[in-house]
């Protein structure tokens, strides 16, 4: 797809609903309705609706009639459509097929920007609703639209409407999004879909068209880091090889130096052919052939990338898969592994754990069964080069194809190299290595339990982890609730990023990979202060989710405080107590948080303190109280 150079007017979506929600008319409606579709087709369709008696014009027809049409011709899993508006070009990943909505959603989501959530408003939220939810978050779908269908059958009832939003809101609080857009539709009668409805004057928001049309994109695409798979080698004569393929993500220029995996061969970029000519440079999303300056054997399956931006090299990997197959999950079975354009063998040699969508709570499992979702180890017979799925939507996925019969069982997300992850009781700490240096090492368990310290203690131990950007007040905040704690005769353990890295971490710098082996080994500190009892102040930037949820698993459900200590950016530039923000900008220091480094802002913290608004007592007093409300201070 050569679309990246409209790529500000581009959005690409998808939608998920359950059986009878409303998906196909949804689309229609949508088509119809911004007279996207040609008059010939709709013709057809209002024919058919009448020959069917219908008073209205079934829209589904259209969707279902096309998608008959396209599946008889061709077997994918998913088809495109395109529409425009005078504002914006659309994509819909149109996902054929209602009951196997998890693997629907994942096939259709690898590059959706937005997901429609559709919900009939007569049964309200449905684990299915969730599941959705759960899913776009997990692909990271930046946006996330619920459309509230069918609104003509509950008589347009503002107090039904209200309470599917209350219900999803409190749901939506326990995944990592950034804001859900609700939206009062019927499909059918089209209300709120592209033109405003009269008939619910009680909402004030957009239609479900005036969002598409406005809503941010483009913002969670990796433009970063060069990655190219290789699709097919193309030697049309002697004097010709090329390398075929789409930019999975960053961008690359002629002369550029690369590194070709899995041979670690460098050469030098020496054209970039496009059906329309050569450029000088092409982008994520680009679909090009490249050539190389020296002779190099690379097949389909390989990867160019740049010499300095190389990604990640496993052959066991610790990842989120959902089951997308009728047949259940074979424990230890062997499957194909499709990774970007390679093949290659694999299989589960892990299953921690399947998640409950509906309380989000982890539970046992020994196999997985249709649009189950689960936290495994995945084990490859040769590396995989990945990069962690948040930071990589390509490099960072994978399918699992059945060797028996051909078909996608599973769709993976990679969140780092292997790691033993284990079901954590309450008062139970994560005694497994990540990285065991030896098969003699053996956990020395303590002479005395966590339980025994704790009813010592007369408190419950506990992480309380404060993130931030530097100078945000983490430090000031945990130093004077330590200071109070420590008058009621709490045990406390203070530590802190400045302080750590001036020894256990004093050879780290700021990097991604510095930082997550910084939080790595700050999340280990906090778990042995943990297991003896303490309640921890942890005070780390730790700008990365991924990293901030691995010290999080350390230790037991209920146990570990995210405290986000949030401030405007301006006003940490402002104060910029340690004088680094402006080094930052003038450009003397790399990697600097929030300058030339991300701050994943998280959205699941326990608990948000805000130092622009509130002062330090009254955060102390909060955190206090937070502590008491579970049961970790005594009340
Ligand atoms: S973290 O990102 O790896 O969690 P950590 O909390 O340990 O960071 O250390 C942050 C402290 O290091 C900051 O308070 C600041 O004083 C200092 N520092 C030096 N260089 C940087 C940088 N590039 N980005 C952020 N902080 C930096």
């Amino acid at each position: 797809m050569t679309d990246t150079n409209q790529q500000i007017e581009l959005l690409r979506f998808t939608t998920a609903g359950s059986v009878d929600d409303g998906k196909s008319t949804l689309i229609g409606r949508l088509l119809y309705d911004s007279k996207s579709i040609f008059e010939d087709q709709m013709e057809a369709v209002e024919r058919a609706s009448a020959s069917r008696g219908d008073a209205e014009v079934d829209l589904a027809l259209l969707t279902d009639g096309l998608r008959a049409e396209r599946e008889q011709k061709i077997t994918i899993d998913v088809a495109y459509r395109y529409f425009a508006t005078p504002k914006r070009k659309f994509i819909i990943a149109d996902t054929p097929g209602h009951i196997q909505y998890t693997r629907n959603m994942v096939t259709g989501a690898s590059t959706a920007e937005l997901a429609i959530i559709l919900i009939d408003a007569r049964n309200g939220v449905l684990t299915q609703s969730k599941r959705h939810g759960f899913l776009a978050t997990l692909l990271r779908i930046p946006h996330l639209v619920v459309a509230i269908n069918k609104m003509d059958l509950v008589d347009y009832d503002q107090a039904i409407y209200d309470r599917i939003v209350q219900d999803y809101t409190d749901f939506a609080h326990k995944l990592n999004v950034q804001g859900v857009t609700y939206i009062p539709v019927s499909a059918l009668r089209g209300d709120n879909v592209v033109d405003k409805s009269d008939k619910t004057p009680w909402y004030d928001g957009p239609t479900l068209l005036h969002h598409l049309e406005n809503v941010n994109v483009g913002a969670s695409l990796n433009n970063v880091d060069f990655r190219y798979p290789v699709q097919y080698v193309i030697r049309p004569n002697q004097d010709f090889r090329g390398y075929a393929g789409q930019i999975a993500s960053g961008r690359i220029a002629k002369g550029e130096e690369v590194v070709i995996l899995p041979s670690g061969l460098s050469s030098k970029v020496a054209s970039i052919v496009t059906a329309d000519g050569e450029l000088d440079a092409a982008n994520v999303g680009d679909s090009v052939v490249l050539t190389l300056e020296d002779e190099i054997d690379i097949s389909r399956g390989d990867m160019i990338v740049r010499r300095h931006n190389l990604p990640q090299k496993s052959n066991r990997v610790d990842a989120i898969i959902c089951w997308m197959s009728e047949e259940p999950m074979k424990p230890r079975g062997a499957y194909w592994v499709q990774h970007t354009t390679r093949l290659v063998n694999g299989f589960i040699s892990e299953l921690n754990y399947k998640i409950d969508v509906d309380t989000m709570h982890r539970e046992p499992a020994d196999t997985l069964k249709l649009n189950e979702i689960a936290r495994v180890q995945l084990t490859t017979t040769q590396p995989l080069y990945y990069d962690r799925y948040q930071l990589n939507r390509t490099t960072g996925s994978f399918v699992l194809i059945d060797p028996a019969t051909n078909n996608t069982v599973a769709a993976g997300m990679i969140r780092s190299k292997s790691r033993n992850v284990d079901q954590l009781r309450e008062g139970e700490v994560d005694t497994a290595p990540l990285r065991p240096k030896s098969s003699n090492v053996v956990w020395e368990q303590e002479g005395i339990s966590l339980a025994q310290r704790e009813e010592r203690n007369g408190h419950k131990a506990a992480v309380l982890w404060f993130t931030g950007l530097s100078g945000s007040g983490k430090s000031t905040i945990a130093k004077k609730l330590e200071r109070r704690l420590f008058t009621d005769g709490v045990r406390t353990m203070y530590l802190d990023g400045d302080n750590l890295r001036h020894g256990l971490n004093g050879d780290l710098g700021f990097s991604s990979a510095a930082r997550q082996e910084n939080i790595r080994r700050a999340g280990e500190l906090a778990k042995l202060s943990y297991a003896h009892g303490n309640v921890t102040l942890a005070c780390f930037i730790s700008p990365f989710t991924a990293d901030r949820r691995f010290a999080r698993g350390l230790v037991a459900d209920g146990r570990f405080l995210e405290i986000f200590v949030k401030c405007d950016l301006d006003v940490v530039k402002r104060r910029d107590t340690k004088g680094l923000y402006a080094k930052a900008i003038a450009g003397e220091i790399d990697n600097f948080t929030g300058i030339s480094s991300p701050y994943e802002e998280p959205d699941n913290a326990e608990l948000v303190v805000e130092t622009d608004i509130q002062s330090v007592d009254e955060i102390v007093e909060q955190i206090i109280n937070a502590l008491k409300e579970r049961g970790i201070l005594p009340v």
